[in-house]
């Protein structure tokens, strides 16, 4: 599957997270339904887009801020699928989506902490200004969704899909 996106966004921030988005085991979370009609890879994409955005007009970390968006949900299952017991889903999947990007990407301390934190409060605080715009952004996003607006990336066919 490649993806692409139209020309009206920016090459600063795609220069931050195409080797995410070229990476094969990432593309997965294109399988899998979030809020409704999203998929985790919209979604993620979203929440990686607007708080880049947040970011640099604020002069603040914008390759954390749109790395960690990108990553912040990456799990490579269904959210409806059996959880090891014990487990609740909004404390767990932080948790492995910050073991899954390590495990594909060099990832950064503030990275990390961004991504374990974007539940709060059903979670760890946020630690950087970074993370707290991903975790606001995520839930805006999430809201977006459920009501089905179409917001950043999922206006105007911005981002396509192709099979080859
Ligand atoms: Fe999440
Ligand atoms: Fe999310």
């Amino acid at each position: 599957m490649e993806i692409t996106v139209s020309d009206d966004i920016s090459a600063d921030f795609l220069s931050l997270v195409q080797c995410i988005l070229d990476n094969a085991e990432f593309k997965k979370l294109n399988r899998y339904r979030q809020h409704y009609q999203t998929t985790r890879l919209m979604h993620s994409l979203n929440v990686s887009y607007l708080s880049w955005y947040i970011a640099q007009k604020f002069g603040w970390d914008a390759s954390v801020a749109a790395r960690a968006g990108l990553l912040h949900d990456f799990c490579v299952y269904d959210f409806r699928d059996k959880l090891p017991k014990g487990q609740i889903q909004a404390f767990y999947h932080p948790r492995v989506a910050a073991k899954t990007s390590e495990e594909y990407f060099a990832l950064h301390e503030k990275e990390r902490q961004a991504i374990l934190s974007h539940m709060f409060p059903l979670g760890p605080l946020p630690k950087s200004r970074e993370a707290w715009v991903i975790s606001c952004i995520d839930k805006f996003c999430a809201f977006a969704e459920f009501c089905r607006l179409n917001v950043a990336l999922s206006r105007k066919n911005r981002v396509q899909f192709s099979y080859a």
